[in-house]
């Protein structure tokens, strides 16, 4: 295989310019031509790309978001949207694609997959919600970023003797919720994947505070059914202690990676590069412990994750 496409899809993550870089980089060291595609699906569609040279991906390592730039595809939904990103691929005669995304864009590989198109997958998503990999690109960072926000609002918060209700993203899973607030020391983790005990919840708060405890953090998923307002209301209404609420928003998408994301996407990229050059079909690339690990890219989509309970027992041990 020597002509390769690469982009980037869904929500952006930090660390996806590591992935870009080694999959450039790592393709040029093979003798292969590596294309760019801009706004993921949208740029296939319309034909926006252009081929990258080493110096394309020239100091991006340390950047947040993604050169590539990034789109949710509605078009690429449609049967006239994908037959265009097809044509496309043939026209620039793209012999296979590495698409850096969540689940919807790995999904819409799988799609390209079954239409003929050798498609390697890295896991770009803050989210941490694909079953076939320990971690995903930008977890880490984003676990941080709001590890550091937490540390502030814990601060005015404990200043005021308030409790304070901090939303996390991760759209149907808790697990940047539950690693943020496993080591920030919240009171509380609610996730989606667990129902809200809002009685449990308020025991505790008031535990706490008649052993002298000055703060409260709550931190509650973006997917939990209970909203971040109600929450605090009931909080407020059923214990008497003031409580705020704090959305982290894209704060946590946004900023310059760790370098656990940094090493891991350059170590997915550049696999995605040597299964491209074997010729594997289409892949699923991840990590299971420290090894950079590869699946069939629909049988990877497939599989199914239990959150951690393990980690929700030690955060309710802890606090
Ligand atoms: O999938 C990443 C993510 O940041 C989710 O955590 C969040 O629910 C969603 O994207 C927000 O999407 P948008 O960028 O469209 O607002």
């Amino acid at each position: 295989m020597k002509r390769i496409g690469v982009l980037t899809s869904g929500g952006d993550s930090p660390g996806m310019n590591a992935a870009i870089r080694a999959v450039v980089r790592g393709g040029l060291y093979n003798k292969m031509e590596i294309y760019g595609i801009k706004r993921g699906y949208e740029g296939l569609i319309s034909g926006d790309i252009d081929e990258m040279q080493i110096s394309s991906v020239s100091d991006i390592i340390q950047r947040g978001g993604t050169v590539l730039r990034t789109a949710r595809s509605e078009r690429f939904q449609t049967p006239e949207g994908f037959k265009r990103a097809l044509d496309m691929i043939e026209n620039f005669e793209i012999e296979g694609l590495v698409v850096i995304g969540g689940d919807g864009s790995l999904r819409g590989g799988l799609d390209l997959t079954k239409a003929g198109v050798p498609v390697m997958g890295l896991p770009g998503t803050i989210d941490n919600d694909l079953a076939y990999t320990d971690f995903t690109i930008g977890f880490d960072t984003s676990v941080n970023t709001a590890l550091s926000a937490i540390g502030n609002i814990r601060d005015t918060s404990s200043s005021h003797g308030r409790a304070t209700v901090v939303e996390v993203m991760g759209r149907n899973c808790g697990d940047i919720a539950l690693y943020a607030g496993l080591s920030g020391g919240a009171e509380t983790i609610l996730i989606p994947e667990v129902p809200v005990d809002i009685n449990a919840v308020c025991r505790k708060l008031i535990q706490g505070r008649n052993r002298g405890k000055l703060h409260s953090i709550i931190i509650r998923a973006e997917g939990v059914a209970m909203s971040s307002a109600d929450l605090a209301d009931m909080i407020e209404e059923r214990t008497g202690m003031e409580t705020k609420v704090v959305v982290l928003g894209y704060i946590q998408r946004g900023g310059s990676p760790t370098a656990r994301d940094r090493l891991m996407a350059s170590r997915m990229g550049y696999r995605a590069v040597e299964l491209l050059l074997a010729d594997s079909g289409s892949r699923a690339i991840g990590i299971r412990g420290s090894e950079i690990v590869d699946y069939d890219l629909e049988e990877a989509l497939k599989m199914k994750r239990p959150h951690d309970e393990s980690i929700i027992d030690l955060a309710e041990i802890l606090s």
